[in-house]
């Protein structure tokens, strides 16, 4: 088999998708801005001279799309470069057709002869590492504007698994994979399964999205992407996020972990 290239093969869900590629011994060209390591490539969104020499020749694409305010052009050139290779792309349950800028790129990738739009609910991950809701974790509480709003949280090495799915079954997959957890649950609800684990106080406090937006620019996130993440918090409120899919077991053959086990592993 070819290389299989992995976009931001450095973060949570890259990370995985590389892991689970080479304990099936597929050879991998890990992307990222600084390679220090055999098998990691070069590869920066900002720098069109990486993208050729990052696809040429590769089987599958991993395809997490760049942090900026318009990605679509950057996608399109990057596509542009190899028009027949398989392409998996992360993108997200709140992502919808109508979704400004990020609505259009599954599009872009559903013209491809073989291709899967991954769409995560929120991860689990967020609980840990430097995410506002571990930071919230770390510091007993966690604020949201998501009320009573259930998330069903998955695991980004459930994500990752189904990816490598995606990404090497002999049939490309040709559809949008919807990934949850096992079970939906509040952010209150969440927060008193770590705080068990933890054995300290950890709490939900809910605020208005407006209350929300200002909390976030005071962490220094800029204005307008503050009130667009309040807005996902609006639509968790209002039910967006409470369902369960059975995805990750019919892909991976085996069940979504559980809240649960993710806290006891992963949250210290
Ligand atoms: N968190 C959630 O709950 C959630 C839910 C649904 C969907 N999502 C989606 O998940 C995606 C993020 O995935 P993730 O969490 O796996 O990633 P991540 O942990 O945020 O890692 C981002 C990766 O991008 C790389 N990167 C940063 N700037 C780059 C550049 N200029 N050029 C090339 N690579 C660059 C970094 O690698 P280097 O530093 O090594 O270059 C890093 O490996 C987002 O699109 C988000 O919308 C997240």
């Amino acid at each position: 088999m070819s290389d299989v290239l992995v976009l931001g093969s450095t973060g949570t869900t890259g990370s995985r998708v590389v892991r689970g590629l080479k304990a099936l011994g597929v050879p991998v060209r890990a992307a990222t801005r600084t390679p220090a390591q055999p098998g990691q490539i070069r590869f920066d969104w900002a720098d069109p001279a990486t993208y050729g020499p990052a696809l040429d020749g590769v089987s599958a694409v991993y395809l997490i799309v760049p942090a900026v305010a318009d990605p679509r052009p950057f996608v399109e050139s990057f596509l542009d470069h190899a028009p027949r290779t398989r392409v998996v792309l992360l993108s997200s349950s709140s992502v919808h057709e109508d979704t400004p800028v990020l609505g259009a790129l599954p599009g872009l990738v559903r013209q491809r002869p073989g291709w899967t739009v991954l769409r995560p609910s929120w991860f689990m991950q967020n609980f840990a590492g430097d995410h506002q809701v571990a930071q919230g974790v770390r510091a007993g509480r966690i604020v949201t504007a998501t009320g009573d709003g259930r998330v069903a949280f998955v695991d980004a090495g459930d994500i990752a698994a189904v990816a490598v799915r995606a990404l090497t079954d002999p049939e490309p997959h040709n559809t949008d994979h919807l990934l949850t957890g096992p079970r939906a649950l509040s952010y209150a609800e969440a927060a008193a399964i770590v705080a068990h684990h933890l054995g300290r106080p950890v709490a939900h406090e809910p605020v208005s999205a407006g209350e929300y937006t200002q909390f976030l620019v005071r962490d220094g996130i800029p204005g307008q992407y503050a009130a667009m993440l309040a807005s996902l918090d609006e639509a968790i409120r209002g039910g967006a996020e409470d369902r369960v899919t059975d995805t990750v077991e019919r892909v991976t053959g085996r069940p979504a972990r559980d809240f649960v086990t993710f806290t006891h592993e992963e949250i210290r």
